[in-house]
């Protein structure tokens, strides 16, 4: 980001402390950064921290001290403006072109590029004059970044959290540094264990937390990318409301969603870990103990991996996971090809650290064209946007 000029307009909103962290991720990484403020906006975090973080004054008005704010220079000088956190109001005098603030008249001045990340409360979210408002936006080519579900500042959970500073950081890095994004791709991912049901109380199922997947799923999603995540039982979910969530539970509820998609999509990351055997019946009424040892006959599930693999066209990528416990990278490269995978992405297990459930992951990417690319331990959203950015190479034939 080093020497990329980034203007921030903040208006009043508690997501607004977020934006400290946002400006110390712009400038640790060389990016020059200036912010606009609405005077509801001071309220929530102050003018004084972000002119201190950022090494520029803080403006909030048009003139001051019988100075003029020259709101023109100020659109020309950026290379991208966010407008992070907005709120409803000044969503809705944007879509207007009202002009009674200096971050009003920057907006409708700027020459660059214009994104914004809303915060609000659900019913507010939901409303259809807001939907109206973020359509008239996207329709002048504002660049909407999503909002996610969780905690609201009412204290209910639901739609309309900002995006966390990270995720705007990786945003604005991926418009800026004109990395490969994703945009017009449909992608599938799979996420998470799969669980078997044994009778109605007991499954086979294994300890996957679908983080790694999730991570993937926001990453191709920030990336501009329409996002299919096909997820297995978890207690987790993705952020990014714009990402099309299938809640599975066994393995061949995974292969059907996954294969309602398996002609339009372009890309297909298969991150599940799924059950490779079922139980060949299921009990309708719990099992009860009997003396003795108890044999469950078990039947193969679908490899959906596999079944992707044989039937994809020239034009659709295809990335499988592995976990290995013995000659991983060999055991990898034996996959990729019987399963004609364009790549594997092995997770390491020798680190206690990494993987299962944890927050952190180490891999390895082999890829078809004979590339093997290490990577670092690092946290699993880290990772993906590697991983992302890793396949955007492949996709358009570049050397990663
Ligand atoms: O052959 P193995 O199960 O080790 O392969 C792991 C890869 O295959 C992962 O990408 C996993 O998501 C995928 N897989 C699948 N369907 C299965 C089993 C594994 O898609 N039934």
């Amino acid at each position: 980001m080093q020497g990329k000029k980034i203007l921030i307009g903040i208006t009043g909103s508690i997501a607004a402390y977020k934006i400290i962290l946002l400006v110390r991720l712009l400038t640790k990484e060389g990016a020059e950064v200036k912010i606009v403020m609405t005077k509801s906006a001071t309220q929530f975090v102050s003018p004084l921290v972000l002119s201190t973080l950022s090494g520029n004054p803080v403006l909030t008005d048009l003139s001051s001290e019988n100075e003029w704010a020259n709101h023109v220079m100020l659109g020309r000088w950026a290379d991208y403006m966010m407008i992070a956190p907005l709120s409803c109001n000044t969503l809705s005098k944007m879509a207007y072109g009202v002009c009674d603030n200096l971050l009003l008249a920057v907006y409708l001045s700027a020459t660059c590029r214009v994104g914004v990340a809303p915060a609000m409360d659900e019913d507010m979210w939901l409303h259809p004059t807001t939907k109206q408002n973020i359509e008239q936006l996207k329709s002048q080519h504002v660049d909407v970044i999503p909002v996610g579900f969780g905690g609201l500042a009412s204290g209910l959970t639901g739609e309309g959290r900002m995006a966390e500073p990270e995720q705007l950081f990786s945003f604005l890095e991926k418009q800026l540094m004109g990395s490969p994004i994703h945009k017009n791709k449909k992608v599938v991912i799979t996420a998470g264990p799969t669980y078997e049901h044994i009778d109605p109380v007991r499954f086979i199922g294994n300890h996957s937390s679908g983080k790694m997947g999730i991570a993937l799923a926001e990453a191709f999603c920030m990336a501009g990318a329409e996002v299919h995540l096909v997820l297995g039982p978890s207690h987790l979910k993705p952020k990014y409301t714009d990402i099309q969530v299938y809640h599975v539970t066994t393995a061949i509820q995974m292969y059907e969603k996954v294969m309602e998609h398996a002609k339009s999509a372009h890309i297909f990351v298969m991150s599940a870990a799924v059950a490779d055997y079922k139980p060949k019946s299921v009990l309708q009424q719990k099992h009860k103990k009997k003396n003795g040892e108890l044999h469950i006959e078990l039947d193969l599930n679908p490899d959906i991996l596999f079944v992707i693999g044989q039937q994809k066209t020239n034009d659709q990528y295809l990335v499988g996971f592995a976990l290995e416990t013995e000659n991983a990278k060999e055991n990898a490269l034996e996959k990729l090809s019987s399963k004609n995978a364009d790549c594997i992405i092995l997770n390491s297990l020798e680190d206690p650290e990494v993987g299962f459930g944890k927050d952190t992951n180490k891999i390895c990417i082999l890829s078809k064209n004979g590339q093997t690319v290490d990577f670092p331990a690092k946290s699993k959203s880290l990772l993906a946007n590697d991983i992302v950015s890793f396949i955007s190479k492949e996709v358009n034939h570049e050397v990663a």
